[in-house]
C-alpha cells in the first residue's frame, strides 16, 4: 500500500484527505493544530508538527517511508513540500519552483526573465525604496506584500496627491509581509480569470479557465468563480498559453498549478502564479462540476509518480458565488433550505454563521458563506448561483 503524506489537515485539505482515503491509500496528515478536522477521520496518521517546520516534516516523511507529498491549495507549506521531495526523492517541486511560486517579487522577475508578460514592478525592502519606486507611477497602481495570499495587505492607490494613503499603503501592506518586502506594481485593469492546470512529465494541460469577480479597490477579494470563461476563443487560447509559459518559467515539471491572468488591452499579464491547486472550491467543487475531471485525484496519482485521468468527462458549467455582508453580528440567515432546493444548486455553506462576528470584506477570510451551482453552461450556472445568494435573507446587527 502506498503512503501519501498531507501537509495541512485543516477543512482546506479535507477534499485531498478524503480522497486520499477513498483511494484506499495510507494517509499521514501533518498539522500543528491537533485538534484540525482532518487530523481526526478515522484510518489517517496524524503527525502534529507545523507544515512550515521543514526538519520536523522531512523526519515525518522518513519515519513513515512516504510515496508521495502534496498540499491542497495552500501556499504556506509550498517550500516544505518541495523539501520533502528533494529529501525522499520523490515527484514535486523543486526549492527554486517553490520560491518562485510562493515570494511574488522573485516571480515576477522569474517570469520577466522568460519572456511572459507581467505588469512594470518593484520590489521594495525599506520606505526610501518604496519612494523612489512611487515616482515611477502614475496612477492608479498596486501595492502589495510579497509573500502573502488570500489578499491580505492589497491595495491600489488611486490618488497620487493624496500623501497619506501613499503612506499609509506602504505600512497597511508591510504588515502583511512575512519577509518584509512589498511589490509597487502597474495597475492592470480588465477581466481576471484563473488557470487550473495539471503538468505531468513536463507537459502543461490546461484543465479549466475561470472567470472572476472580485470586490475592487482597495482589497480585491475573490467574491464569485465560474466556469468555463466566457472570454472569447482567441483569448482563452491567449491565456492558456501566458500559463503554460509562465509554468515553465517557474520550473513546474509535474504537478498542479493555478495561475491568475488579467486580460489588460495589451492582452494577458501574470497576477501571480501558485504552484497548487487553485482554492475557493475551484478545483475541488467547480472543475468537477464544469469537466468531470478530479483534480484532487491526479494531484494525489502525480505526487505518487502514477498517470492521472485528466481527459474531461464532459462540458457544463458551474459556478460559486459569496455572500455579500457588512462588518457587524450575524443575527439570522433565514431562506437556506428553500435555496438549496433550487434546480442546479450543489451546496451551500456558512462558514461565518449565527452569533459570529463578521467584518466587511477585507480578505478572503472574511467571508460568511457561499453557493455553489451547476448549470449547462457558465451563464446558466452563474445564474442559478446569484438567485440562490439573492434569495437569502441575511440579518447582520450592528454592534
Ligand atoms: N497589478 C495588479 N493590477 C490589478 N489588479 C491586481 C494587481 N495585483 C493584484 N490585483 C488584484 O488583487 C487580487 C489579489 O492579488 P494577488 O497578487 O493575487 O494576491 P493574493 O496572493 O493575496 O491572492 C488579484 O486577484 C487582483 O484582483
Ligand atoms: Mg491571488
Amino acid at each position: 500500500m502506498k503512503t501519501i503524506m498531507i501537509l495541512g489537515a485543516s477543512i482546506l485539505q479535507l477534499p485531498a484527505i478524503e480522497k486520499a482515503l477513498t483511494m484506499g491509500l495510507k494517509v499521514v496528515v501533518v498539522d500543528m493544530n491537533p485538534n484540525a478536522v482532518g487530523m481526526k477521520l478515522p484510518r489517517v496518521i496524524s503527525e502534529v508538527v507545523s507544515t512550515i517546520d521543514i526538519p520536523a516534516v522531512v523526519a515525518v516523511a522518513i519515519k513513515h517511508s512516504i510515496d508521495g507529498v502534496m498540499t491542497l491549495a495552500s501556499d504556506m507549506p509550498m517550500r516544505t513540500v518541495a523539501a520533502v521531495a528533494k529529501e525522499l526523492g520523490l515527484v514535486g517541486i523543486t526549492d527554486d519552483t517553490a520560491l518562485k511560486a510562493t515570494n511574488k517579487a522573485i516571480m515576477r522577475q522569474a517570469l520577466k526573465d522568460a519572456g511572459v508578460p507581467v505588469p512594470m514592478f518593484f520590489k521594495v525592502s525599506s520606505k526610501d525604496e518604496y519612494n523612489a519606486a512611487v515616482s515611477n507611477f502614475a496612477v492608479p497602481f498596486i501595492v502589495k506584500p510579497a509573500d502573502n495570499s488570500g489578499s491580505r495587505g492589497i491595495f491600489k492607490i488611486a490618488d497620487l496627491s493624496v500623501h497619506k494613503q501613499i503612506e499609509e499603503a506602504y505600512s497597511y501592506s508591510k504588515q502583511y509581509s512575512r519577509n518584509g518586502d512589498v511589490v509597487v506594481e502597474e495597475y492592470m485593469s480588465g477581466s481576471e480569470v484563473s488557470v487550473e492546470t495539471l503538468t505531468v512529465d513536463g507537459e502543461c494541460h490546461v484543465i479549466q479557465i475561470t472567470d472572476k469577480i472580485t470586490t475592487g479597490a482597495p482589497h480585491f477579494v475573490e467574491m464569485g468563480h465560474t466556469q468555463p470563461t466566457r472570454l472569447p476563443g482567441n483569448i482563452s487560447t491567449r491565456i492558456a498559453e501566458v500559463a503554460k509559459a509562465a509554468n515553465k518559467a517557474i520550473g513546474i515539471t509535474n504537478g498542479p498549478s493555478h495561475t491568475e491572468i488579467i486580460v489588460t488591452s495589451e492582452g494577458p499579464k501574470i497576477v501571480e502564479i501558485g504552484a497548487r491547486l487553485g482554492g475557493d472550491c475551484i478545483t475541488t467543487h467547480l472543475v468537477p462540476l464544469s469537466t468531470g475531471v478530479d483534480m484532487v485525484e491526479s494531484c494525489i496519482k502525480i505526487a505518487l509518480g502514477k498517470e492521472p485521468d485528466i481527459e474531461a468527462k464532459f462540458c457544463k458549467g458551474s459556478a460559486i458565488r459569496y455572500f455579500d455582508q457588512q462588518a457587524g453580528i450575524v443575527e439570522a440567515i433565514n431562506g437556506i433550505e428553500k435555496a438549496k432546493a433550487i434546480n442546479g444548486i450543489y451546496q451551500i455553506s456558512i462558514v461565518h454563521g449565527v452569533g459570529e462576528t463578521v467584518t466587511e470584506i477585507d480578505s478572503s477570510t472574511a467571508r460568511m458563506g457561499f453557493v455553489i451551482a451547476q448549470g449547462n453552461n457558465a451563464e446558466e450556472a452563474s445564474d442559478i448561483a446569484e438567485e440562490a445568494k439573492d434569495s437569502l435573507n441575511i440579518v447582520i446587527g450592528t454592534k
